[in-house]
């Protein structure tokens, strides 16, 4: 029997989920030669929140983080994962900035991509599949698991062969929320290798404390690849942690062949950038907490909800924006609560126990009701889709949400050119994704002093510069701050 292999995710998914991914690259170097000799099958490294944070918070250039971590770890292949038509966004973007992102990030080295929808709608994984194909690389389509009437073993196998037509190299089962139960990946597992017949990778969080009962159920089933993380960016909100499951494994016929020496000396050197991180991690996040299988939310959603609530005075009303959640998605057709599905219904549903069902609806919200993010895989509510035809005369619309898209590349490439910024594929997937951030990455840089300070008098310090504030939001409406998964967006919400 094949033993399994192993992805590590310290590098992406470990402190995105318990550090709000602010890992930085200096962090990360000194860790990723070995990593790149232990003999995991890939190192997930790039995309999901990583983009964002590297720009937001730490300064950085992620496109020169990449390439720094494929020249430290060059034997093994690295993985990206990438929103499909929303990029590493929360909204959609046209084909031709799709295609040149996954064009710029193949060519800095990224070896696979993990392509999902939120909807699991895979018109809007098509694009980027077929440029990472064109590109030479590996499109592992990804499955997001989640439980509703309509999440049936059978609807997740029958996406698994679109992926495979689509032209997938492999398939991953992608549990956001830790949710699946260890005899539902068996199936899964079982389903998919019998009918799809593609390479299988299961990727969970151990959120509620099933995620390496779930990878020792699908081992059993015989998937490929299972994605563990080094302690303490492992376990709780992350994924379990690899020595951990080689325990697990000990006596199974399928039990890799690790240098736990190694990955003690790993799990050391993180336990110190674990520390210098201490300001972004929270017990909330470390602890196996099963409100995550009563609420079905994402466990970093139910944590950062807690303090969201109680920012808005609304702390005792918890339970009921929980319930609320449910009910939100299930009027929505039971999307899967996802970045960036997982915001969306969250507000929505703090809106509805704040001012009344529906009352105000969010036009993220509205957008899903009206397949404006593709088609959700159960029916939205009749009830709902008046509602908001009434108020604002819009109907759903039938089409691949992309097609009503104009191409943006050559305007991104003006845009940047006036402004003599760089104007290749990466300069503009960046600028059409985070324009102020891309901005203040290239803005001048103080010129550093380099003779004695005697003859130069010190400047004084310069005062930070606060974020503009958002405009005050007009009559029926409404200003939010909603913090998911680490990240802060503030939005004023209008009522339509
Ligand atoms: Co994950």
């Amino acid at each position: 029997m094949k033993p399994v292999q192993f992805n590590n995710t310290v590098l992406r998914d470990g402190h995105q989920s318990l550090a709000a991914t602010r890992m930085t690259t200096a962090q990360m170097l000194p860790a990723a030669p070995i990593l790149d000799g232990m003999g995991f099958a890939g190192l997930e490294t790039w995309g999901g929140a990583t983009i964002d944070s590297c720009l937001r918070f730490l300064g950085e250039n992620p496109f020169d983080r990449l390439r720094a971590l494929k020249k430290a770890a060059p034997q093994t292949p690295q993985l990206m994962l990438l929103r499909g038509q929303n990029i590493v966004q929360y909204t959609s973007f046209p084909d031709d900035v799709v295609e040149a992102f996954v064009r710029a990030d193949a060519a800095a080295g990224q070896d696979i991509f993990r392509v999902f929808d939120a909807l699991n709608d895979t018109r809007n994984l098509a694009t980027a599949i077929k440029t990472v194909k064109a590109c030479g690389k590996h499109a592992r389509g990804e499955i997001c698991y989640t439980t509703s009437p309509v999440h049936t073993v059978e609807a997740f196998v029958k996406m698994g062969v679109e992926l495979r037509e689509l032209g997938c190299d492999s398939i991953g089962i992608k549990d956001m929320s830790g949710v699946i139960a260890p005899r539902v990946a068996f199936d899964m597992v079982t389903q998919l290798r019998a009918r799809v017949g593609l390479p299988i990778t299961l990727h969970t969080h151990d959120t509620a404390g099933l995620g390496a009962a779930a990878y020792l159920a699908a081992i059993d089933a015989g998937v490929d690849i299972v994605e563990t993380s080094i302690a303490p960016f492992a376990n709780g909100t992350a994924q379990p942690d690899t020595l951990r499951m080689l325990a697990l494994l000990e006596g199974h016929p399928r039990q890799p062949d690790f240098d736990r020496r190694k990955l003690a000396e790993l799990r050391e050197y993180f336990t110190g950038v674990y520390k210098e991180l201490g300001k972004f991690t929270s017990p909330d996040n470390e602890r196996v907490d099963s409100d995550t299988l009563i609420y079905q939310v994402p466990g970093g959603m139910l944590s950062n909800f807690r303090n969201q609530l109680k920012e808005q005075n609304m702390a005792d009303k918890f339970d009921a924006v929980m319930s609320e959640i449910f009910y939100v998605r299930e009027a929505l057709g039971w999307i899967p609560l996802v970045t960036p599905t997982s915001q969306i219904v969250g507000t929505q549903a703090m809106l509805n126990v704040k001012f009344g069902r529906w009352k105000t609806i969010a036009p993220a919200a509205a957008d899903i009701a009206l397949n404006k993010y593709g088609r959700p895989p159960g029916t939205v509510s009749p009830e709902l889709i008046k509602l908001i035809a009434d108020r604002t005369g819009q109907k759903p619309i039938d089409g691949r949400p992309a097609d009503a898209l104009a191409p943006r590349m050559p305007k991104l490439r003006e845009e940047l050119a006036a402004k003599a910024l760089p104007t290749d594929d990466e300069a503009c997937v960046l600028w059409a994704m985070f324009p102020q951030e891309f901005a203040k990455l290239h803005a001048p840089k103080p010129a550093a002093a380099t003779t004695t300070a005697a003859v130069i008098p010190t400047p004084p310090p310069v005062a930070p510069v606060p974020a503009a504030p958002l405009p005050p939001p007009g009559p029926g409406a409404h200003r939010y701050r909603l913090t998911i998964a680490g990240q802060t967006t503030e939005a004023v919400v209008e009522e339509i």
